[in-house]
């Protein structure tokens, strides 16, 4: 193992020479996690977008090189990051050291590499759960040397105790974590994770407003649908011997890991809370006069307003706030007989996300045809989210009696908000 920088950056630029890693940076440094085990991931900085999900800070993907009497990976990264996750091993030992591979998610952007990886390391297993083998060879077809660990078994790699845990449909029938008993270190592949790209590695390094905003998001955006599976799956991995969980983005959390636990756990309790997300578009102001009288109204009536006009928020800016919200508001106008596009289109995410314990209300403008607050109503029913009103339908420019009904149903919401969670 090489231990100090002087030596590892001659390490790389020998390996660099002989073709064996692609990048010579000796920015690219693995960093210790424990005794026993490397952070040796990948920061992508640029990232803004992460299949619909709106990633304003980055993101990393999370690697582990465990090193005992032979090395495994844990995990790997997305396809294009492979030589930066690469000259990382190389900081810490000879990439062609790597034994064993264990895929905890088979994800691209995860496994986007492994392909890859293994012509290239020629590890003599890579272990998946049994979903993860389907799921690598589905996406990748034959995969050398690719073996199946089932839930809950146990496997002595390198001199060092490895166990391995199903955690299906969180968030994909594939997923699974694994622990390394010597280190109680629990790797947990996306759950408590998040997009960001920081420096630090470590979640105590970080500001904690930062770590819980964007660990909110992330539940709201990757978890939600699955919030039903959480508590179970908590109380499982709450049997387990750890003290470090190290996700595969984001921070690893070193320090108090239960704080994160208990976090996903209210998380995915979904409360309600007395807050309403007004979330609408406009086309020419007239949505947006009727969103801002119903804000009106539901602050006077003693609740909290967020007001999210679809121009300045993205869906998954929407979703974070509705994971801690007792009501949506949406608003609409009426565009040739349809919901506004940018208003479909939150309303088909959230219908996919199904947040739970909500109260909900429809409103917009029309020209001739109103037909917009029915289907916003229809859309309201389907996700599950009870009406507490038919909806607000105005023509072409509120007047102030309108805009009176407008703050008065404010008020309505701000009432029943009370009510739920008194
Ligand atoms: Fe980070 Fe589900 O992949």
């Amino acid at each position: 193992m090489i231990s100090s920088v002087l030596t590892a950056a001659w390490y790389q630029r020998r390996l660099f020479a002989e073709g064996r890693v692609v990048i010579m940076n000796g920015s690219f440094k693995a960093v210790r996690v424990t005794d026993h085990v490397w952070w040796v991931g990948a920061l992508d900085w640029n990232l803004r977008e992460f299949h619909g999900y709106t990633t304003e800070r980055g993101t990393t993907y999370n690697a582990f090189l465990v090193v005992g009497d032979a090395i495994t990976l844990i995990d790997a990264v997305k396809a294009p990051f492979k030589d930066e996750m690469l000259a990382r091993v190389a900081s810490v030992c000879d990439p062609d050291d790597v034994r064993y591979i264990v895929s905890n998610h088979s994800e691209m952007d995860h496994s986007g590499c492994l392909p890859a990886l293994v012509d290239q390391l020629k590890p003599e297993k890579v272990f998946a759960s049994v979903n993860g083998v389907k799921a690598l060879e589905a996406h990748f077809g034959a995969v050398d040397h690719l073996e199946a660990v089932k839930d809950g078994q146990e496997l002595g790699l390198g001199g060092l105790h490895f166990s391995f845990y199903e955690t299906r449909m969180l968030h994909w029938p594939d997923s699974m974590v694994t622990l390394l008993a010597e280190d109680k270190l629990l790797f947990s592949q996306d759950a408590f994770g998040m997009h960001l790209a920081s420096g630090e590695r470590f979640a105590d390094e970080i500001d904690a407003s930062i770590l819980e905003q964007e660990a909110r998001k992330y539940f709201a955006n990757i978890l939600m649908p699955f919030a039903g599976l959480v508590p179970r799956t908590i109380q499982r991995l709450g049997g387990l011997d750890f003290k470090i969980i190290a996700p595969d983005h984001g921070p690893i959390w070193r320090e108090e890991p239960a704080h994160i636990v208990g976090r996903y756990a209210a998380w995915a309790a979904q409360r309600p809370t007395t807050k309403a997300v007004i979330v609408y578009d406009t086309m020419w102001g007239s949505t947006d006069m009727m969103a801002h009288a119903l804000a009106e109204g539901v602050i006077s009536g003693g609740a909290e307003a967020k007001l999210m006009p679809l121009r300045e928020h993205s869906r998954s800016a929407v979703a974070t706030e509705v994971l801690e919200a007792g009501a949506l508001a949406i608003g609409s106008p009426t565009l040739n007989n349809q919901v506004f596009p940018t208003v479909a289109d939150v309303m088909t995410y959230l219908l996919g996300l199904g947040p739970k314990n909500l109260i909900g209300v429809a409103f917009g403008s029309y020209g001739w045809s109103g037909n917009a607050v029915s289907l916003l109503n229809g859309q309201l029913d389907a996700m599950g989210i009870e009406r507490i009103h038919d909806g607000l339908s105005v023509q072409y420019v509120p007047n102030r009696a309108a805009l009176d009904d407008c703050r008065r149903l404010g008020v309505q919401l701000a009432e029943a908000l009370k009510v739920r969670v008194r």
